[in-house]
């Protein structure tokens, strides 16, 4: 028994920051990051915005849409690094807001791979018969964790959610194959000491620079392109299907150029990658399932479509799912 998504959903902060903002308070320019990153503007969440708040609404659209209640679901898995306690996990915050009690509620992190990681995970309970239906929720809120003063990150971030709604499943359709990777050797690459310090744009509260999330950009970047590449080329071979077969690549929107170097590695015209990147940022683990939603409303998926998930992030993580729509 497989399992399929049958529903989406997403949910973002209500405050959009336009780069035109960000030059505000910081050398930067609208044009430098749109030509380095693809990024236009990103959701930030402001300090009376929980993030299990939006989570909650994300999972209830797609419950909605799935048809079902959160008393239907046997399990809640979120990938995230942005709780707000250490515990409870985020996803029994989630689960509270819902009113889902008493089913397993947990979460995976594995930073923007963690939807991919959470994906798989629910797919492997649900092969082993423990659950039936699922909701798999990617949320993250980093522009909490960056330092407003190194315009080198603090750029690059925003805040979301997204949800899917996973049922086990007999037939063709479904989760066809995933494969997860990590190389611990690479953490300093992106990195973020936990000290629970929040520090939203609307505060005062600035986090200490040590506190911050600390990347190396460049680096990241050279590895990003070719792990993704490695990973999407390994999870067609594992399913026994043809790249050039896949319709649509639905990927983390970490940086318009590393999406556009992995797809034409792998050889995929523009037309079957989606791109979002430009009004949300990088959303970490939210960006593939907010991705994946918005690109089935605008009708980019069909019945019976091969789409490929993939994504790499602090960890080093990375991974991708294939999918039969
Ligand atoms: N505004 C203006 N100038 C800037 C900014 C900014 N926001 N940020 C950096 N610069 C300047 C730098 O100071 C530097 O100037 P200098 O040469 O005078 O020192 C110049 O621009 C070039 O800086 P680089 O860091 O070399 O720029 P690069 O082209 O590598 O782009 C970027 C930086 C966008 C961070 C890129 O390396 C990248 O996207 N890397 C991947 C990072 C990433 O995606 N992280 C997310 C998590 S991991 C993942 O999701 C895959």
């Amino acid at each position: 028994m497989g399992s399929r998504i049958i529903a989406t959903g997403r949910a973002l902060p209500r405050t959009a920051v336009t780069n035109r903002d960000l030059e505000r308070f910081m050398e930067t320019s609208d044009d430098w990051i749109r030509s380095r990153t693809g990024i236009g503007q990103r959701y930030t969440l402001r300090s009376d915005e929980p993030l299990a708040q939006l989570a909650a609404a994300a999972s209830r659209t797609a419950l909605e849409r799935a048809g079902l209640k959160p008393s239907d679901l046997d399990a809640i898995i979120v990938g995230t690094v942005s709780s707000e306690f250490a515990f409870p996990s985020f996803g029994c915050q989630v689960q509270t807001l819902l009113g889902a009690d008493s089913i397993p509620a947990y979460d995976v992190a594995a930073a923007c791979s963690g939807f991919i990681y959470a994906l798989s995970v629910a797919d492997a309970h649900m092969r082993a018969g423990d659950f039936a239906k699922v909701l798999v929720i990617g949320a993250d809120a980093l522009s909490t964790f960056v330092d407003w003063n190194d315009r080198r990150t603090a750029v690059l971030f925003g805040d979301g959610a997204g949800a899917a709604v996973i049922v086990s499943e007999p037939g063709p359709r479904g989760l066809l194959s995933s494969l997860l990777r990590s190389s611990g050797r690479h953490w300093d690459l992106l990195s973020l000491r936990a000290t629970g310090v929040r520090a939203t744009l609307d505060t005062e509260i600035r986090r200490n620079p040590d506190d911050a999330i600390k990347m190396k950009g460049p680096e990241l970047f050279k590895i990003a392109v070719k792990s993704m590449e490695e990973v999407s080329r390994q999870v067609a071979e594992r399913a026994r299907i043809n790249l050039g077969d896949v319709s649509l690549v639905v990927g983390h929107q970490a940086n318009m150029r590393i999406i556009k170097a992995v797809a034409e590695r792998l050889g995929l015209p523009p037309e079957k990658v989606f791109i979002n990147i430009e009004r949300y940022g990088n959303t970490s683990a939210a960006s593939v399932p907010i991705a994946l939603d918005e690109a089935v409303e605008l009708g980019r998926i069909h019945d019976g479509d091969l789409v490929m998930l993939n994504a790499c992030g602090g960890g080093l993580t990375w991974g991708a799912n294939l999918l039969r729509w």
